[in-house]
């Protein structure tokens, strides 16, 4: 298959669309168990987390609510370290039960620097339900409770996940050819 090349670089076919819908439905069966009484507030982290959402939150058959936060910590293809959030109001977080959704979490510090301004709004509950994981490049523990797909090191793109603005609207998840 042709590689995809997004500005200079070049990515490959990593899970395909029918994959990554597969484990959302298994995602969402999993969140559904434990969250369907509790009209749970599902904190979606722009801009990648946003075809994630789209999708996990399709699976849900219970009252819930959709919200959304920006986080920008990125520029280009590494992580910047300083964050910067749009939060929702204190009254809309406080006393629920939340569960974030992040596109992916590689070295955890965005996900680290969210729950701590979460917490300072009182709510019930925090959970993580992230779609991708780079474990070995976790900088700090996270409890991430819900897990779609493990991944190595490789820089991936697709799926809401973009390389300095392109690459959202792939429908598969490709990773940077080395
Ligand atoms: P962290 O703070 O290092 O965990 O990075 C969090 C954010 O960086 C994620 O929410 C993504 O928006 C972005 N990011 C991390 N790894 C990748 C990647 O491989 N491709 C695209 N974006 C990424
Ligand atoms: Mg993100």
């Amino acid at each position: 298959m042709e590689p995809v090349i997004l500005h200079n670089r070049r990515f490959e076919l990593m899970l395909t669309a029918e994959e990554i819908s597969g484990r959302i439905r298994q995602m969402g069966a999993e969140i559904s168990a434990s969250y369907a009484s509790k009209n749970p507030v599902l904190l979606c982290v722009l801009k990648g987390a946003f075809v994630f959402t789209a999708d996990l939150i399709r699976q849900f058959h219970f009252p819930c609510e959709v919200m959304f936060v920006q986080l920008q910590s990125y520029s280009g293809s590494r992580s910047g370290g300083k964050v910067h959030m749009h939060l929702p109001l204190s009254g809309q977080i406080s006393g629920r039960h939340i569960i974030i959704l992040e596109d992916i979490a590689e070295t955890g510090l965005s996900l680290i620097h969210l729950i701590a301004e979460l917490e300072k709004l009182n709510p019930l509950s925090i959970q993580i339900a992230s779609l991708l994981v780079k474990p070995s490049m976790m900088q700090q523990p996270v409890d991430i409770r819900f897990r779609g797909f493990e991944i190595g090191e490789a820089f991936v793109v697709g799926y809401g996940l973009d390389y300095d603005g392109l690459g959202r609207n792939l429908p598969d998840l490709y990773a940077e050819i080395t």
